[in-house]
């Protein structure tokens, strides 16, 4: 399958990446600054420039990316899987820290991007046969889970992005797309910490599950990485 990752030159993308490659899909990874990401170059020929907070650069990699003599492969056989996984945290957790700029950095990357990112890439999505966008959310973004506060900026934005998912769901769905919305699970990366109990390589080996697997039945679903449902 062919196979674009947002975020890829480190954390949960990474090895998104190096597992998908190794399974021999044809894997288009992006990076904000590709000259830097040296060990993505090393799993994909197909190192590509995105900056998701920034709009040019989103269509940009649109433009690039519908380029038949570059990518005849995308041209042909579309792109199957689009995995929107870049996003930030935010230091800002209580009341008297928050600030217009910081909710609106967190709820670009983490909210709008996806969503930007996939109608960038809707046309190339609708060639394919597969046509699944796996938005990699968190459960922080549950409402229905949030008994403890905290963190307004990054569970509100993920909370923004279960329901963007939700209406492209019912939008695209039609046309035979599957939108889902997957938390990888808390993992030890520069966002989840040295405590977290899973790998990067182990999430990303359940959210590829999920991204080969996943059909109809599963579209606007909000899954764990284990693919068990999470209450909104
Ligand atoms: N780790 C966890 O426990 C955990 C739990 C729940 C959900 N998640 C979600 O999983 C996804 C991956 O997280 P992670 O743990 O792998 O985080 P990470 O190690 O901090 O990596 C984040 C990735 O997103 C990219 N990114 C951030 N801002 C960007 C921007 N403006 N444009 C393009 N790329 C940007 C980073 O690129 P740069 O290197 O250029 O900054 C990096 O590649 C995120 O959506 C996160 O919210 C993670």
């Amino acid at each position: 399958m062919n196979i674009l990752i947002t975020g890829a030159n480190r954390g949960i993308g990474l090895e998104l990446a190096r597992i998908a490659a190794a399974r021999k899909h044809t894997v288009f990874a992006t990076a904000r600054k590709p000259q830097e990401a040296s060990e993505l170059a090393t799993i994909t020929p197909h190192v590509l420039t995105l900056d998701v907070s920034d709009e040019a650069s989103i269509a940009a990699l649109g433009t690039t990316l519908a380029d038949a003599k570059r990518f005849p492969m995308l041209k042909d056989g579309g792109l199957d899987v689009l995995i929107n996984n870049a996003g930030v945290s935010s230091t800002a957790k209580q009341l008297a820290e928050l600030t217009s700029a910081e909710l609106t950095r967190v709820f670009m990357v983490n909210s709008f991007a996806p969503l930007l990112v996939t109608k960038a890439c809707v046309d190339l999505l609708r060639r394919s046969k597969h046509k699944l966008v796996l938005h990699i959310t968190s459960q922080l973004g549950s409402i229905a889970n949030n008994t403890g506060g905290s963190s307004y900026p990054y569970r509100a934005s993920k909370a923004a992005l279960n329901q963007l998912n939700r209406s492209l769901a019912a939008e695209l769905g039609p046309g035979g797309f599957t939108c889902i919305a997957a938390h990888p699970g808390w993992v030890q990366t520069d966002m989840g910490g040295p405590k977290a109990p899973l790998t990067p390589a182990q999430s990303a080996e359940h959210l590829l599950k999920i991204a080969e697997e996943s059909d109809a039945t599963r579209n606007g679903g909000f899954f764990n990485y284990d693919g068990s449902k999470l209450p909104w």
